[in-house]
């Protein structure tokens, strides 16, 4: 044993969630749990425990998150096990699960907010744990299907009060990418994989350094400029998601073939949103179609669209935009206020007369002088309090302070209360 004490920080890349931390945190939890449900889509969950070959199995993988991101151990049977880095594979295990049941009811819209852990570098943005709002819509592959999640992710945005300027939808589609780099001559479907991981990091290298690794792969630098031509290209406008979502009266949305997203399973329409203002880097949103994720169950394949959301970017982005309400924090709608600690338990037992009639009391039984109480129960935004006297024990009649409009009112408990 060393006398040295323990540190009081978090481990390396998690958030501890101080009470004001909770609040916000629980206001952006509510509202994309309203905004989902709000399009129909009922709520799920899972552990955070998975077997590591969820991860491992053909069709799911994402090699850099496999091999340098997830956290695996062994446990004590010697199963490899691995934290969750995203709920897609999971939620494709619980679909495939039950598709019998469940294929008759499709489209089936499934939404949750779990927690994540991914051995990231940490930046701006990207932290080891995050908390990611997810929405899926299994069993239809229809164009609609792509415009309605995608509308649902803007609509978290207009939940928050942001304005279209503040942020951008880029939609891109992996089969008419597949289609365009056939028509340049690229058919191995491991060349066009290797191209799209390539270019799913294209922003963080130069141009140059982006035209050299193309060519590593396609030993032709002529085909490498065509290749970047191709995907540097203006929306041409030809995008049925695209298309779609403009109809709806997004405008905010272009085509960016230059798109790629990180997972080989999306098939389809992917898209991610991002923040204009320059402050964010780091992807708000992102999501795609993905056509045979829960076929490594061994069941037909089910197609599903949907996208992750994470709390730490969108944070950042609604403090860029001055969009977090003030006074998030929890308040009783009553605090008791003992005027001295010798009144402490009689408060207590006011506090319980007013909690059985279902209203949210506390009481302060700090040292303080009742003025500042009452000046502390203000900066807080609760709305009433009733201070506690010997007078006021011994006659039953108390007073209660509205501190918004500064009304009182006097009178028995259960008169002033109501
Ligand atoms: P993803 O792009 O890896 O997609 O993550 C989605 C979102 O989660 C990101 O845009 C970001 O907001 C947040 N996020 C990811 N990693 C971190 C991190 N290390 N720290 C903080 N936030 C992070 C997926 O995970 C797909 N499974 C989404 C999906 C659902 N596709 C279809 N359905």
């Amino acid at each position: 044993m060393t006398n040295k004490n323990l540190s009081t920080d978090s481990y390396k890349g998690v958030r501890d969630f101080y009470p004001e931390d909770m609040a916000v945190q629980q206001y952006i939890f509510s509202t994309w749990a309203k905004t989902a449900e709000s399009f129909g889509f009922e709520r799920y969950d899972a552990s955070v425990l998975e077997p590591s070959e969820l991860y491992k199995a053909k069709g799911a993988e994402n090699e850099e998150m496999v091999n340098e991101q997830t956290y695996t151990f062994t446990d004590r049977g010697g199963r490899e096990v691995t934290l969750r880095p995203e709920m897609t594979p999971t939620v494709a295990r619980m679909i495939a699960g039950r598709w019998r049941e469940l294929a008759s009811k499709a489209p089936i819209r499934w939404y949750s907010i779990p927690n994540m852990f991914r051995y990231e570098r940490m930046q701006k943005g990207r932290l080891r744990e995050h908390w990611q709002f997810n929405c899926d819509i299994f069993g239809v592959n229809d164009v609609s299907m792509d415009v309605e999640i995608i509308a649902l992710a803007y609509q978290i945005f207009k939940n928050f009060g942001a304005t279209d300027d503040m942020f951008t939808i880029y939609v891109n589609n992996r089969a008419t990418m597949q289609l365009a780099y056939q028509s340049l001559g690229i058919t191995d479907a491991q060349t066009i994989t290797t191209i799209t991981r390539l270019n799913d990091k294209k922003d963080k290298i130069s141009g140059s350094e982006y035209l050299e690794k193309l060519n590593d792969i396609t030993n032709d630098s002529e085909l490498s400029t065509t290749i970047k031509k191709m995907i540097e290209a203006e929306d041409s406008g030809d995008n049925a998601v695209v298309a779609g979502l403009r109809e709806l009266g997004i405008k905010n949305v272009i085509l960016d073939r230059s798109l790629a997203r990180g997972f080989d399973y999306y098939t389809g329409t992917i898209f991610e949103i991002k923040d204009t203002s320059g402050e964010n880097n780091r992807t708000l949103c992102g999501g795609g179609r993905y056509d045979n994720l829960t076929s490594m169950f061994g069941n037909d394949a089910v197609s599903g669209i949907g996208f992750g959301f994470g709390d730490v970017s969108l944070r950042d982005f609604l403090e860029t935009h001055k969009l977090l309400p003030d006074n998030l924090s929890f308040t009783t709608a009553i605090v008791v206020i003992p005027m001295d600690e010798a009144l402490n338990l009689e408060a207590q037992k006011i506090a319980k007369q007013i909690r059985d009639k279902g209203i949210s009391v506390s009481v302060d039984a700090g040292k303080k002088r009742v003025g500042e109480k009452i000046g502390r129960a203000s900066d807080k935004g609760v709305e009433k309090v009733i201070v506690i006297g010997e007078n006021e024990v011994s006659t039953q009649v108390f007073t209660l302070k509205n501190l918004k409009s500064g009304e009182e009112k006097t009178g028995s408990l259960l008169e002033i209360i109501v």
